[in-house]
């Protein structure tokens, strides 16, 4: 795998590829990479010839009370498993070569950003759009891939894409979860054995939601209270449990295939979020 460190390196790269013919699938992440990011790289294989991740800590997205400078890094490990998963070539860059002095120009998404974690974490998307149309534009990808796990920042994404006519074709690929459940996260680092142990609840209250719907449920109100009680009995801190439709992302009364339960929790003081479409199969359910 080749490892490029600058804006300059990953446009020849990409076109050289280009030149010889080869189709360019792209996996952004932020590093601590774990299964759920490689089997977005394995994704990219199945889609394209050439694979490019990206591993940023991108400081636009993060509030002033977040994790930014606690956030887990491990670049030589993160190198290991792209090499394993089939990468070709990856991207490291640095806050001041994607901001350079006198950086004004924002990319925003109104209204799909408004809710679930927008309420929670004021400006966190105009930070994920900007650096994900700022990738676009110096990799040039044909194909790009992104969890389901974020899946308000996959239908964010997505968007703008649309809205801007970004010439990429975005991808979302299913959540990877732990065997008893827990979706795979960097931050799942950050939980204590007994944190750990807690954490199951948000996966745990979706699964019992996903069996109440195909057991006849359909108000919506009654869905959450499903997933509030699992968390409330796990003492997680609810930030938000909601039945939304997956277009729109604004809250339903009466829950169909294309609705969306999401919840968001601190766990210890680690804040977790998972989400499933009540159409799907809970995995391992
Ligand atoms: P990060 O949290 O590192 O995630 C990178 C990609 O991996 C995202 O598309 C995310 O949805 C996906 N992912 C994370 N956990 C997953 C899981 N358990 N199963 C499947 N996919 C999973 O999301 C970001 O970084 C950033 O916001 C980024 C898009 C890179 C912009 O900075």
């Amino acid at each position: 795998m080749e490892h490029l460190t600058s804006i300059s390196a990953v446009r020849e790269r990409v076109r050289a590829w280009r030149r010889e013919g080869h189709t360019v699938g792209f996996v952004p992440t932020m590093g601590a990479l774990h299964a759920g990011h490689t089997s977005l790289v394995e994704a990219a294989r199945r889609a394209c010839h050439r694979v490019i991740a990206s591993v940023f800590v991108n400081p636009a997205q993060f509030g002033p009370n977040e994790d930014l400078s606690k956030y887990p890094r491990d670049l030589p490990g993160d190198m290991l498993k792209l090499e394993q998963a089939g990468c070709h070539a990856l991207f490291t860059t640095t806050p001041d070569e994607m901001y350079p002095e006198g950086f004004a120009t924002w990319v925003t998404v109104e209204g799909l950003t408004d809710g679930l974690c927008g309420r929670a974490r004021p400006g966190h998307f105009r930070g994920v759009t900007t650096i994900v149309a700022k990738l676009f534009n110096l990799v040039q990808p044909d194909d790009a891939f992104f969890g389901e796990k974020d899946r308000q920042q996959l239908q964010v994404l997505r968007r703008m894409t649309r809205d801007l006519d970004l010439p990429v074709r975005v991808h979302g690929c299913p959540t990877v979860r732990e065997p008893d459940g827990l979706a795979l996260s960097s931050r799942n680092l950050y939980l204590s054995p007994a944190d750990r142990t807690r954490a199951t609840a948000l996966s745990r209250g979706l699964r019992l939601a996903r069996a109440a719907y195909e057991g006849g449920e359909r108000q919506a109100a009654a869905l959450e209270r499903v997933v509030r009680a699992e968390l409330e009995a796990a003492q997680a801190r609810v930030d938000y449990v909601e039945v939304v439709d997956l277009a729109t992302l604004k809250p339903v009364a009466e829950a169909g295939d294309d609705t969306l339960v999401a919840v968001a929790a601190v766990v210890g003081a680690t804040r977790l979020i998972d989400n499933h479409r009540l159409g799907d199969a809970f995995p391992g359910a």
